[in-house]
């Protein structure tokens, strides 16, 4: 889909979406080279464990999908999905690289190609942001359509508010999710939140949601 009708059918609210070329090493420049640390620590933060099904959102050029597919191993699988065609071109190439077996499709947040109850574990990061308000409920309601019962909801974003690292005031043009619009998003979306707090780096946030009719233990970390 072009960037053009991604604005039209009011899927995201870029001017701009981010380029592929360069991507890693604007995140690398941004993270100060601790980018490895940072994914890993999503992973922790998703209790991500051996064997499960997961799915990330707004992959972009595939680096968590990787690092996510080494720690489900062989009995897991992992996808990535992400409405930028040269984003996916560029995380499939990776994941050749790597030798990692991650599914990657273009498709958009807001109409997940998957089957109802389908995936245990849901990542977004840095991708809510990008969405208007009406998009954001439309992908929440698609996670929740696709996760299985036990599964789980990933959520790190910009979310200081106002914004204030340098990477929330860079990222200020594409959109901004407060904390609490957060919170309320994934509550009014059916989401129980079972933690949530800063990310430990930048303005960056996280919440870890589940669906809030079953019983959810929270994993060790
Ligand atoms: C800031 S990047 C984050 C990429 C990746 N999650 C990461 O942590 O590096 C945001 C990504 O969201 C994608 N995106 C924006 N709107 C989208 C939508 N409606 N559906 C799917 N992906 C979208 C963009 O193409 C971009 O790759």
């Amino acid at each position: 889909m072009s960037i053009n009708e991604l604005k039209s059918n009011n899927a995201t609210t870029l001017g701009l979406l981010h380029r592929a070329t360069g991507y890693d090493l604007g995140v690398w420049l941004m993270t100060f080279g601790r980018e490895r640390r940072l994914r890993a620590r999503v992973l922790d933060l998703a209790r991500l464990a051996t064997g499960e099904r997961v799915l990330d959102i707004g992959c972009g050029t595939g680096t968590l999908a990787i690092a996510a597919s080494a720690r489900v191993g062989t009995r897991g699988s992992v996808a990535g999905i992400d409405a930028s065609a040269a984003m996916i071109a560029r995380a499939r190439r990776k994941a050749r690289w790597a030798r990692a077996d991650v599914r990657f499709e273009s498709a958009l947040a807001q109409a997940l190609p998957y089957a109802d109850g389908s995936l245990d574990v849901v990542l977004c990061t840095i991708m809510l942001h990008h969405l208007p308000r009406a998009a954001r409920v439309a992908c929440l309601a698609e996670v929740r359509r696709v996760l299985a019962p036990h599964g789980r909801l990933l959520v790190v974003d910009f979310a200081t508010s106002p914004p204030r690292g340098i990477g929330s005031r860079f990222h200020r043009r594409h959109g901004h999710v407060a904390i609490e619009d957060l919170a309320n998003l994934l509550d009014e979306g059916g989401f129980r939140i079972v933690e949530r707090g800063p990310f430990g780096a930048g303005d960056l946030h996280y919440a870890l949601a589940c669906l809030p009719r079953e019983p959810f233990a929270l994993p060790e970390r």
